[in-house]
């Protein structure tokens, strides 16, 4: 047997105003859409924005359900809005906020499984990279060129595939 490594970059920011002013207004509007999440079963309000390739943004926010499986993440709310309203347009940077009354948010909030699956899917469609910026209220950021970084090995959906 051989030992792989998968190594991944990624870059930390301790204010927001160390982004460039477009990555700012992106992570403001994830922050602004905290408030529109639907979270009365864990109180974690997480909102995301996605910059399209025309320059318009396309917002999330979780909503969950009390059915609990049945309610979705504020990222995936937000790239099935983009796909949906904007098919064939190219997804350039997603910004993804969280805050709680009832937690302390301290670290930036990271896409869980399923949603880099859903970003990784797009992400391979459209060829290019979607950059992922990970907020905390307290100004830091967590930066990642691509989602592919976020999920090596991944299940891609190209095997299934009809071949004729
Ligand atoms: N949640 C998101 O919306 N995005 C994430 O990246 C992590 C978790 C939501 C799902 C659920 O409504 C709540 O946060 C608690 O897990």
């Amino acid at each position: 047997m051989i030992e792989k490594h998968v190594s991944i970059r990624y870059y930390e920011a301790g204010r927001l105003d160390q982004l460039p002013q477009d990555e700012q207004d992106l992570v403001k509007h994830a922050r602004e859409m905290t408030d529109n999440a639907y979270a009365p079963y864990s109180a974690f309000y997480v909102g995301a924005a996605i910059l399209m390739e025309n320059g318009e943004i396309v917002k999330g926010s979780n909503q969950e359900n009390g059915a609990y499986p049945s309610g979705l993440c504020a990222e995936r709310v937000a790239a099935f809005a983009a796909s949906a309203s904007h098919p064939g347009i190219s997804m350039k940077k997603i910004a993804i906020c969280a805050r709680s009354n009832r937690l302390e948010v301290k670290e930036p909030v990271s896409p869980c499984g399923a949603c880099r699956q859903v970003l990784l899917e797009y992400e391979n469609l459209q060829e290019e990279p979607l950059k992922i910026l990970m907020a905390s209220d307290n100004g830091k950021v967590i930066v990642i060129e691509r989602i592919d970084d976020l999920l090596p090995l991944s299940f891609s959906g190209n095997g299934l595939k009809r071949v004729k």
